[in-house]
């Protein structure tokens, strides 16, 4: 039997801190920091992100702004309005939903938001820093995993990581932490050859590939540590699922993260943390 870590309950705790920090703001500030999510589209997995995100905000006394826009909208039209949130000094942090249409560019929206209101750890100098071990904002998902592994008193430093998945929003900078942390890591992905034997040599496995139930209880260390970043439809019940086959590797986990309630509630924290950070460094300015 595993120690199951609620991101629920977790999370829960770290948005009430933050709501009793915030409090004190408009008496010191003048105001609260103020985040903008922009949605383009309606893909109902990000619209039920942004309403997540929209619903954090609220608990923790974040101003929430979001702006809905078609899914045709210009790269252009998109690029506008991510300028006039940048020069808007009553912004405090900007996210753009993501995937966006694919007639897009992905990065070049992301890199034309101001760094410093970049509360997705997503800019390139951001991305860059964090590689260089320079003070910056880290991604939302990885902060989230590396704070469960610090609650549950999972000791990181020599043991073997392995991370399937190698997206910039998750794999990469979840290895980069754990490599910080002195885990010895490794990315798995699709062109892996032999994947359970790579998977069973981890103490700690993150997954992140977005394939219901595709880590196997044969796939899986006995006692290792398991965190499952996926988010799907369960194909037969409709229902969310992870990443992970959770009844069949729980058992034989020491540490498991549980889907929904697992990783997905401790991203929104960390975005919360993310906008009162940016708000705080525009403060001191
Ligand atoms: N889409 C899925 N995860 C994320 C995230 O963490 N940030 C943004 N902006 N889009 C996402």
């Amino acid at each position: 039997m595993a120690t199951v870590i609620s991101g629920k309950e977790l999370s829960a705790s770290m948005k009430a801190e933050m709501a009793e920090q915030v409090k004190a703001f408009p008496a010191k500030y003048g105001r609260v920091p103020h985040l903008v999510v922009v949605l383009v589209g309606d893909d109902p997995a990000s619209v039920s992100y942004v309403t997540g995100k929209a619903k954090a905000s609220a608990e923790v006394g974040i101003r929430n702004t979001t702006l809905r826009r078609s899914a045709e909208i210009s790269e252009e039209e998109l690029l506008a309005l991510i300028d006039e949130l940048n020069a808007d000094d009553e912004v405090d942090g900007i996210l753009v939903q993501l995937p966006l249409p694919r007639h897009i560019d992905e990065q070049k929206v992301i890199a034309a938001i101001r760094r410093e209101k970049d509360v997705d750890g997503f800019h390139p100098l951001n991305v860059a820093r964090l590689w260089l071990k320079e003070p910056c904002t880290l991604p939302c998902t990885p902060k989230g995993i590396l704070r469960m592994l610090q609650r549950a008193g999972v000791e990181i430093a020599g043991k073997r990581a392995v991370v399937i998945g190698r997206s910039n929003i998750v794999g990469l900078p979840v290895a980069k932490l754990l490599l910080d942390a002195n885990a010895t890591v490794t990315i798995a992905h699709s062109r892996t050859q032999n994947l359970p034997s790579v998977t069973r040599e981890a103490d700690i496995l993150v997954v992140a590939i977005g394939k219901p139930r595709f880590v196997t209880v044969d796939m899986v260390r006995p006692g290792a540590v398991v965190i499952d970043v996926g988010v799907n439809r369960d194909p037969q019940t409709g229902k969310l699922c992870g990443d992970v086959d959770y009844a069949a590797v729980e058992p034989i986990a020491s540490v498991i993260t549980p889907v929904p309630g697992g990783v997905g509630p401790m991203t929104i924290a960390c975005l919360m943390e993310n906008t009162i950070e940016c708000f705080l460094k525009r403060q001191a300015k």
